[in-house]
């Protein structure tokens, strides 16, 4: 079966043409994978405008879904099903997609399946490394998330805890606006850490230890806190900057400063968690799974004492609908579609 994948739930259009494999380990295969980034549109404002965003899908939804067949020598007629983020997200960037979906899947007489997007990050693993050993810990980081995920059977996904208050890749998007540095900040952020000196300036950790009020049923000590972080960074650079103005190398250190802590917070929660729920596997995906030192440190465990470690490829990193298309199949083949009438949900639950 080959189904196609639509994601627009933020800054990105994308449609992708993914089948399956019959390869039990590797389920799926790439044929195509469109993305047009909206980037160059957002970073003139500091950061993701939603009706700039929701517009700029508009127009581009159809070439990237004809881009997207013509790369994966694929017609309507080949199609067994259509993929679509359901949510979360921006509710009329989701809609675009959504709606796009549902009149496709109306118009080729086609099942229809709603995905959950970290639903999708999840399994941008699986279709680039094949199954993950069960149980799996993963860790989803990106722009609007920082949760992890028990994965004891497939297409299961448990929360065993999430961020407070910012998402790891919002604030490196907020350092870097705080910096000058532009939109999107991890991408910056991530090359000039590599100048700098990581222990250039003292910065803090945060480790909760208390349940969360508003979620009570989750233990609370695996959670994620990042507002402190970036507030220290906020105030170290409004402190120096009034005595003199910063340097490149300063910046680097900064940067870099900065950077050691987030990813040291979600090694140490991620492995954490997989010690508690012995986990065979543990995994990252998640736009922030783009970062170089993150990779490095996970691999670096990987290929040490401890268990298998996933990372997607840096084109699954970020938002695609390879990975939408992939979580689709998943779903088709527990025998869940979804009807005609499905809504997008910018706070659809997991
Ligand atoms: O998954 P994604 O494309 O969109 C969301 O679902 O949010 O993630 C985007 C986020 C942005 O915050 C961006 O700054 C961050 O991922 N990001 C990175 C890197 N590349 C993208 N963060 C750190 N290092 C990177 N190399
Ligand atoms: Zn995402």
């Amino acid at each position: 079966m080959r189904i196609l994948g639509i994601e627009t739930s933020c800054d990105e259009t994308s449609a992708a043409v993914v089948e399956e494999t019959g390869d039990a380990s590797k389920p799926w295969a790439i044929r195509s994978n469109v993305i047009a980034s909206q980037a160059p549109i957002h970073r003139e404002w500091g950061g993701v405008v939603p009706e700039l965003a929701s517009r700029q899908h508009i127009r581009d939804i159809c070439g990237v879904v004809a881009r997207a067949l013509d790369d994966g020598r694929s017609t309507w007629s080949d199609l067994g099903a259509i993929a679509v983020t359901q949510g979360p997200g921006l509710v009329g960037s989701l809609l675009v997609g959504v709606s796009f979906a549902k009149a496709a899947a109306a118009t080729a007489n086609l099942p229809l399946v709603g995905v959950h997007h970290l639903a999708g990050h999840i399994e941008s693993l699986v279709l680039q490394n094949g199954e993950m050993p069960l149980p799996a810990v993963v860790l989803v980081v990106s722009g609007g998330h920082t949760s992890l995920y028990l994965v004891e059977r497939p297409g299961r996904y448990e929360l065993l805890s999430r961020t407070r208050d910012d998402a790891a890749g919002e604030a490196y998007d907020k350092v870097a606006k705080l910096l000058g540095l532009g939109y999107p900040g991890g991408p910056v952020i991530d090359r000039l850490a590599k100048q700098g000196n990581d222990r250039a300036i003292p910065l803090p950790t945060t480790r909760l230890t208390h349940a969360d009020r508003n979620a009570p049923e989750l233990k609370g000590d695996l959670d994620f806190s990042f507002s402190g972080l970036k507030t220290a960074v906020l105030r170290y650079v409004r402190q120096r900057a009034v005595a003199q103005a910063f340097s490149p190398a300063d910046i680097a250190d900064i940067a870099a400063s900065f950077q050691r802590i987030v990813v040291t917070v979600l090694i140490e929660r991620l492995f954490d968690a997989a010690r508690r729920y012995q986990a065979r596997s543990v995994g990252i995906a998640g736009g922030v799974s783009a970062n170089s030192r993150l990779r490095a440190e996970l691999q670096a465990r990987g290929e040490g004492k401890e268990i298998p470690t996933f990372l997607p490829s840096l084109q699954l990193s970020t938002d695609n609908a390879a990975m939408i298309a992939a979580a689709g199949l998943r779903k088709l083949r527990a025998g869940i579609t979804s009807s005609l009438d499905m809504n997008a949900d910018a706070a659809l639950a997991l």
